[in-house]
């Protein structure tokens, strides 16, 4: 009960790439059709589908369209990989799709994404303590991965296993994926939850009410410095502070070997009307969480500890012909 079905959040159709437009829950279910690749490039820079698996899987379909079009492979290609810069997922996915830009690739693409959500979902919650309290940020839940999520998907199976007491999530100022999202999906899938403003994780922490932290991500370089939504890092430093574990739970397609460092990880900035449109704002979407700060990385092959160099995957998913 309570599923999100994976075609509900995107699929293609004869003359479309489908999507439930993120922009527009919780308050209304409403499904946006994108009928060429530059329409699927501009619903992903608006984040009516966001997350970093989504946004590789709905790139994947655009790309699909356009081989059905006949479009210019090369042009859609370059507008798809251009409308967000952070999340690996979008380029690996677009990679993946060249040597066979068909529907079924991508909907194999789409598959697999879930069916590694569900994979690193029971590894991640052998680290839940019983009667965990447990704080997210962002979304990281069906919504931003296909179906059944990263971070949401490991509280979702702790929850199931009886280990999860509540769920804190972050509000995630400026655009509200946990006020609206999370805790959209929290509610269908039944699980208690509180939603909090990004500056109250602090105080909830030093009054000893998190015994986790469980956020998804965007990219995570060789080292494992972790790229995810803007108020991760100062939720690590924070989790540090409280000896609070902070645990990434993404799919190896979100892993970027290429990078040595977080260093090298594109951040991208947002129209500061996002912020306010009255002053001068700044708005970056993403920062970087040193390596040393994240407690344990989980992906689909299991839960990696520090050093990262040494317990990451190098060898990246290959979606299956
Ligand atoms: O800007 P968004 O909403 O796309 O940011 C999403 C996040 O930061 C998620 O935590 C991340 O993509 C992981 S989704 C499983």
């Amino acid at each position: 009960m309570g599923d999100l079905e994976p075609h509900r959040i995107i699929r293609l159709e004869r003359d479309a790439v489908v999507v439930l437009d993120q922009r527009r829950l919780p308050d209304a279910e409403v499904e946006l059709r994108c009928e060429t690749p530059e329409d699927v490039a501009r619903a992903i820079h608006a984040l009516a589908v966001r997350g970093a698996p989504a946004i590789g899987i709905a790139a994947a379909y655009g790309l699909a369209l356009a081989a059905r079009r006949g479009d210019d492979l090369d042009a859609a290609y370059a507008v798809l990989a251009g409308s967000r810069p952070t999340a690996v997922n979008l380029r690996w996915a677009l990679d993946e799709m060249r040597p066979d830009p068909t529907p079924a690739r991508a909907a194999r693409i789409h598959d697999d994404e879930v069916d590694r959500c569900r994979r690193m979902a029971r590894h991640a919650a052998t680290l839940v303590p019983t009667a965990a309290r447990v704080l997210t940020h962002c979304n990281a839940g069906a919504l931003a991965t296909g179906g059944y999520g990263t971070a949401v998907g490991a509280i979702r199976a702790a929850w199931e296993q009886g280990l999860v007491e509540h769920v804190w999530v972050d509000e995630t100022r400026p655009l509200l994926q946990g006020a609206r999202l999370t805790a959209w999906e929290l509610d269908q899938l039944g699980i208690p939850h509180t939603v909090l403003v990004d500056a109250a994780a602090g105080a909830l922490m030093a009054r000893g009410r998190v015994d986790l932290v469980v956020t998804g991500a965007d990219r995570i370089a060789g080292n494992g410095d972790t790229a995810n939504k803007i108020g991760t890092y100062a939720l690590g430093v924070l989790a540090a502070r409280h000896a609070v574990p902070l645990v990434v739970v993404a799919p190896t397609t979100t892993l970027d070997p290429s990078l040595e460092s977080g260093d090298g990880i594109p951040i991208e900035e947002r129209d500061p009307a996002e912020v306010t449109a009255r002053f001068p704002a700044v708005n970056p979407a993403f920062d970087v969480t040193p390596a040393e700060l994240v407690h344990a990385i989980v992906t689909e092959e299991g839960v990696h500890r520090p050093p990262y160099t040494e317990s990451l995957p190098r060898q990246l998913s290959r979606a299956r012909p």
